[in-house]
């Protein structure tokens, strides 16, 4: 008890205030019946007789030190008031003001989103909480794929299935269902998945969906609106390979890497000794998901593309652990001082 004693003796005296408000809420503080002195007053009934005295003592130094304080400060606001005038000296520098920065994902977002303007894509967004038609069934998800699983999708409801959205290709299909061709579109958002958290994986993420449909769209189109995007983004030098690969909603689909940047292609542990780094899927939308969306796909092709925000502002900063980004440490995020 002593000990607390002595912790708030010094906090009274450290204490100053600028206003009467806060000379007020330092009154509530200690002083008034649920302060805490009046509980340090209600526990001394408990202390043992040998040293009631000397806690006693203590007890009503502070609280004297405490009315104290109240008074010395009030006849300073008192004796401002009659002067007219303030003892602040106006010549000095004024406080500095943090302004705070921008979040490193919000900076990366906004990149993306101002480099896709540029060429004509406008922003749309759709529900964090879907249904299984937009973010499975819509999409070519076969009844048995395993993201449907428990495993990996965070479910809600049961039959009829509603889960928080595994990915942003879902507002695909919302815009699809809407609007009429041309779409010329991107969508970024926050994704879930039911992931162990690692430095790798997180149980949500953010991506930026990017879709468009006309007549006659080709794969030429696709390759050459994400070499011009990743030029811009990291830099005119760089080089781009697409991988075939496989995703339910696109026919062709392919991956899209970048040559590494610390290596050259040479291969180093940031590229896993490959050259490359992976960005991106994409493809071509495939027809059947034209038709779940009552767009003619005889008329009308298009191409989609979907990347890892967290992945790419990764690769920007060489940020090593995913989790960083949703900590809020002050000392992680006050680096990214630029706003984009
Ligand atoms: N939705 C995919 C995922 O989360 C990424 C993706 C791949 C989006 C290919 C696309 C695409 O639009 O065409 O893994």
């Amino acid at each position: 008890m002593q000990e607390k004693i002595k912790k708030i003796q010094k906090e009274i005296e450290a204490f100053s205030a600028k206003s009467l408000e806060e000379l007020d809420n330092f009154r509530i503080k200690y002083l008034s019946k649920k302060g805490l002195l009046t509980g340090l007053f209600d526990d001394f009934k408990t202390v043992a007789q040998e040293e009631r005295k000397e806690i006693g003592k203590l007890l009503n130094e502070l609280k004297n030190s405490a009315q104290e304080k109240i008074n010395d400060l009030k006849k300073k606001f008192e004796d401002l008031q009659h002067s007219g005038k303030s003892d602040a000296d106006l010549t000095l520098p004024a406080n500095f003001i943090e302004t705070g920065s921008r979040h490193p994902l919000s900076i990366t977002r906004s990149g993306i989103v101002e480099i896709f303007s540029r060429i004509g894509f406008t922003v749309s967004e759709g529900p964090e909480i879907e249904d299984d038609w937009h973010n499975f069934s819509a999409l070519n998800f076969a009844e048995e794929h395993p993201a449907r699983d428990m495993q990996d999708t965070f479910f809600i409801q049961k039959s009829p299935d509603i889960a928080l959205r595994t990915h942003t290709s879902s507002v695909q299909v919302r815009v699809m269902e809407t609007e009429k061709p041309p779409i010329r579109k991107i969508f970024p958002g926050r994704v879930y998945r039911n992931e162990a958290i690692s430095s790798r994986a997180h149980c949500f993420f953010h991506q930026v969906e990017g879709l468009y449909i006309d007549k006659d769209v080709s794969f030429a189109d696709l390759r050459q609106v994400l070499l011009y995007f990743a030029k811009e983004m990291f830099g005119e030098e760089t080089k781009i390979r697409l991988r075939p690969s496989y995703f339910p909603f696109t026919e062709p689909s392919a991956e899209m890497d970048i040559l590494c940047f610390l290596c050259g292609g040479k291969g180093c542990p940031f590229c896993k000794h490959t050259g490359w780094v992976e960005i991106l899927g994409c493809g071509m939308v495939d027809p059947q998901v034209l038709e779940n969306c009552k767009i003619d796909s005889k008329v009308y092709s298009g191409y989609a593309f979907g990347m890892g925000i967290e992945r790419i502002t990764n690769l920007k900063y060489r940020v090593k652990d995913i989790r960083l980004f949703s900590e809020n440490d002050i000392r992680f995020l006050k680096q990214f001082g630029s706003v984009i």
